[in-house]
């Protein structure tokens, strides 16, 4: 399909242009960005002209891979991004990356519900899926906060989950329905929103001496 633009109260979405690319190569080189998404590294000019003009455009003429840049309304510059990709038989994943100065805002909160909201809506103003899913590293809680403040329902951690610079890491994985009530609280397990996912080890307890 063409391009299509979402708008929220605050934001624009709209397809990544080549001009955007030296604010992709900003927020693509985030410690961030790089320990929790699998942007290549290093990434320049090179990389993010070619995710622009080749990934993207390719994603949207083939329907496979819907990519938008997140920009304050009043401003073109291009924050970071939200992607819907993944799409099986009505059934995609939502994944977003945005630069430091863009955080803290509730941007990426605001930009998932357009992005949601457009998944279920039904043809011809939206994809009508019926599933969008979103997993991350466990230890990625501002992504999962997120997820749960968007309304997805937690479904697990897959141990060892997903393989990412070198090695296993656990995977979050959650999910919201088209017919899911996305104002109501969901219930996520603390771990999974809680700074760190590291579970401490169960203590060990000293052997009793067999009184035989
Ligand atoms: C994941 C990531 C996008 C989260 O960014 P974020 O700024 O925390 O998310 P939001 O834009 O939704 O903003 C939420 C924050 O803004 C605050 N906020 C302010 N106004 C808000 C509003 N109107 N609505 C919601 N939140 C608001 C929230 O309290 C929250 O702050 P907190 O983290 O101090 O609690 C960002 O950390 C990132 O790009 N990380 C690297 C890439 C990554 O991990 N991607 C996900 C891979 S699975």
């Amino acid at each position: 399909m063409d391009p299509v633009t979402l708008r929220t109260d605050r934001l624009v979405l709209s397809v990544p242009e080549p001009a955007d690319a030296d604010d992709v190569v900003a927020y693509a080189n985030d410690p961030d960005v790089i320990a929790f998404t699998p942007v290549p590294v290093p990434y320049g000019h090179a990389e993010a002209h070619h995710w622009i003009t080749e990934v993207v455009r390719a994603g949207w003429t083939a329907d496979s891979r819907y990519e938008f840049a997140v920009r304050r309304a009043e401003d073109p510059r291009l924050l970071g991004t939200i992607g819907l990709f993944g799409f099986v038989d009505g059934a995609a994943e939502v994944g977003y990356a945005v630069h430091p100065d863009g955080r803290g805002h509730g941007f990426v909160t605001e930009a998932t519900v357009a992005v949601l909201d457009w998944a279920f809506a039904p043809r011809p103003d939206g994809l009508a899926l019926a599933r969008v899913q979103w997993r991350a590293i466990a230890s990625n809680t501002p992504s999962a906060a997120i997820a749960q403040r968007v309304g997805l329902r937690y479904e697990g951690l897959l141990r060892s989950g997903v393989f990412h610079r070198g090695r296993r890491h656990d995977q979050l994985i959650a999910a919201v329905l088209r017919e899911d009530d996305r104002s109501e609280p969901t219930v996520w397990p603390t771990s999974a929103v809680a700074p760190t996912l590291t579970v401490a080890p169960t203590p060990t307890v000293a052997p009793t001496p067999d009184p035989s």
